[in-house]
């Protein structure tokens, strides 16, 4: 298990930052290194007390000495990153790929005022689509043309292989969720670019065949934010029944919940051929299991569930979060990678 990708199986927000965050302190991986579109995701990390939202550097950096790359398919928003690189003291260990490619100002102005994307498909205005659209045209800037972004310049896949190479584990950190890829979503109401496992490898420089392990992150009740359909969504009332209410970390827009969805899951775990299942939020469907961290102690409603996300997904369920804190989750792994 040396070479892992995290991945979200709904429409993002599944909780893959607190599963990254995590994988990093546990299994101690040399490098941690971030695929996916950009600084459109939000992933959060509770630890030790502290809540930390982050847009463009990894979950992992709570493994104090990983190294923290962002692959060469990623958008960076230098603003953003500096920003995050200074508010968590990240200088002297991340790196980015030279050839990410560059959000400007233009960007997002467009992808702001742009009735079609910030109207019908809700984006999140962070300037992705158009960066991404100009990217495909060969009319953006480069990391290695910005001269804020120099003393961070590395080449990812070299470093990330290296790693491999001398017996040492890198974690691939994936944004969004399958539910919002361009290629298998829900389109036109999906994100600039495909976001499952093999488009994570990509991103960072891993060839398929380097591959140890694909982890599906699955939330017990799914969101979505932004437009598009979303065939188990359930009504208002019935998410403030269960107490359920959340809003998206970047643009603080209200998520919309739903319930299980197998089909989805299923198809998920396919094309991301998932090796093992996360499922979080398990503390929703019973509030007595938050916290829990051993199998044993779990209800019988839960163990059912995960029984049924088992048979649904036909992977097996390795990670159990029973709250947002990185210490709530029962590990079901049967090899503990210690020490690493
Ligand atoms: P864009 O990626 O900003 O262009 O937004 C396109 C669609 O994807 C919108 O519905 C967004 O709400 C959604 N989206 C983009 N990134 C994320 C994410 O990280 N989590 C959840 N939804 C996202
Ligand atoms: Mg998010």
């Amino acid at each position: 298990m040396l070479s892992t990708i995290v991945v979200g199986g709904f429409f993002g927000d599944e909780g893959k930052g607190k599963i990254i965050a995590y994988l990093a302190k546990h299994d101690k991986p040399e490098v941690v290194a971030r695929g996916g579109v950009g600084p459109n995701a939000g992933h959060t990390v509770e630890i030790e007390g502290k809540k930390y939202a982050l847009r463009m550097v990894p979950s992992g950096f709570v493994h104090e000495s990983a190294r923290l790359l962002i692959g060469a398919g990623v958008l960076v928003d230098p603003r953003v990153f500096k920003r995050e690189v200074s508010s968590f003291g990240l200088k002297g260990r991340v790196g980015v790929d030279w050839r990410c490619a560059i959000i400007e100002e233009k960007h997002i102005e467009e992808d702001r005022k742009d009735a079609y994307l910030k109207g019908k498909i809700g984006s999140t205005g962070s300037g992705c689509g158009p960066a991404n659209a100009a990217r495909a045209l060969r009319k953006v800037k480069q990391a290695k043309d910005e001269k804020e972004l120099e003393e961070f310049l590395c080449d990812v896949p070299l470093e990330i292989n290296e790693a491999l190479d001398r017996g040492k584990g890198v974690l691939v950190e994936g944004t969004q969720g399958f539910g919002i890829s361009l290629l298998y979503g829900t389109y036109p109401f999906v994100t600039s670019k495909d976001t499952t496992a093999s488009q994570m490898a990509a991103d960072v420089g891993i060839g398929p065949t380097r591959i140890d392990d694909v982890v599906v992150v699955f939330k017990s009740f799914p969101t979505r934010v932004g437009e598009g359909p979303f065939e188990t969504q359930m009504e208002e009332e019935k998410a403030a029944e269960l107490h359920i209410e959340e809003y998206g970390t970047v643009t603080g827009r209200k998520r919309r919940i739903g319930m299980w969805d197998a089909k989805m899951a299923a198809y998920s775990a396919m094309i991301n051929g998932a090796t093992m299942v996360a499922l979080s939020g398990v503390d929703r469907l019973d509030p007595s299991c938050r916290g829990v961290r051993e199998y044993e102690e779990l209800s019988k409603e839960v163990k059912d569930f995960v029984a049924k996300v088992e048979h649904d997904t036909q992977v097996p369920v390795k990670l159990i979060s029973t709250g947002p804190e990185v210490s709530e989750i029962v590990d079901l792994r049967v090899e503990k990678i210690e020490g690493r």
